[in-house]
């Protein structure tokens, strides 16, 4: 199948070897690749993921596919919002260069069997809640890094455990990519900017800024002395207040390992996920210690 061009205002290749045909000839033309992985439903957050990219990278390769095997059976797969063509329209007015949007066919043929297990860093938190979770972004993070090939690949920090885990697995596969995480964008209130926010209803949103607020206490407490057990009960209650239920985690790690903190830990990250109705929002930020 030759590069959709004409459907959008950039290219789309829908096979990986449509897509290795457009990134060899530009890395033949001496161009370094940078690679945005996204599961579509883009908003400012992914974009500014792409214009990170290229200040790293000549080409610019976003990819747009629902991942099947990162969602459980009870999960929203069927109801992720699906919207390529505004999608499409977003990347067009930013740097970049072509679209890779395989469908499931594509990316797991009749036969495939291959599942990633990284370990480590995948244990706990998000692994606790979600224990299919990781294998699957892990599994099709690699296929994809495969595929593209990228010098450089951009993750957000919204999903902090996300990007330890791509670093572990670049590092433990020995993969020739530098993996780059990005801030998470944010709304003017604060909420970390979500695809799953178009999930919220009215008073929902007006209570989901407090999952930030709930972080940003934990952090003061801890920078004014207090111990972690105090803080944590501090931002619980708020997030208790919100209405958030169940409150999967609020934790306060080792920013690298996201184990306890230790005494050689160096920097700390306090993350969170939680409910609030039907949806489940995370989030975290950076403490210094
Ligand atoms: O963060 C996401 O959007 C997804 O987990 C990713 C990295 C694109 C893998 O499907």
């Amino acid at each position: 199948m030759p590069l959709d061009q004409s459907t959008y205002k950039i290219p789309v290749a829908r096979t990986v070897a449509d897509l290795r045909e457009t990134v060899s000839a530009w890395r033949a033309a001496g161009l370094r690749i940078g690679f945005v992985p996204t599961m579509g439903a883009l908003h400012e957050g992914h974009l500014s993921l792409v214009d990170l990219a290229a200040q790293h990278a000549d080409k610019v390769v976003v990819s747009i596919f629902v991942n099947p095997t990162q969602f459980a059976p009870e999960e929203d797969l069927e109801a992720y919002p699906r919207t390529e063509p505004d999608d499409a329209a977003k990347l067009a007015k930013r740097p970049s260069d072509l679209i890779f949007g395989p469908n499931a066919a594509e990316m797991y043929p009749e036969g495939y069997d291959l599942q990633i297990n990284v370990g480590g860093v995948s244990e706990g938190l998000e692994t606790d809640h979600r224990p299919h979770f990781f294998g699957g972004v892990a599994t099709v993070v690699a296929k994809l890094l495969c595929q593209v090939a990228p010098d450089v690949a951009i993750f957000g920090e919204k999903d902090y455990q996300q990007l330890q885990v791509i670093k572990k697995l670049v590092r433990d596969l020995s993969l020739p990519v530098e993996i780059i995480g990005g801030a998470t964008g944010r709304e003017a209130d604060g909420l970390a900017m979500s695809s799953r926010n178009v999930y919220l209803t009215e008073d929902e949103r007006a209570r989901a800024v407090q999952l930030s607020a709930a972080l940003k206490a934990v952090h003061d407490q801890m920078k004014s002395g207090a111990t972690i057990d105090a803080a944590r009960d501090l931002g619980l209650s708020i997030l208790r207040a919100a209405g958030f239920d169940p409150i999967d985690y609020l934790e306060v790690r080792d920013a690298d390992t996201l184990a306890p903190l230790s005494n050689t830990s160096r920097r700390a990250r306090i993350l969170a996920a939680a409910k609030l109705g039907t949806t489940r929002l995370i989030d975290n930020i950076d403490l210094e210690i």
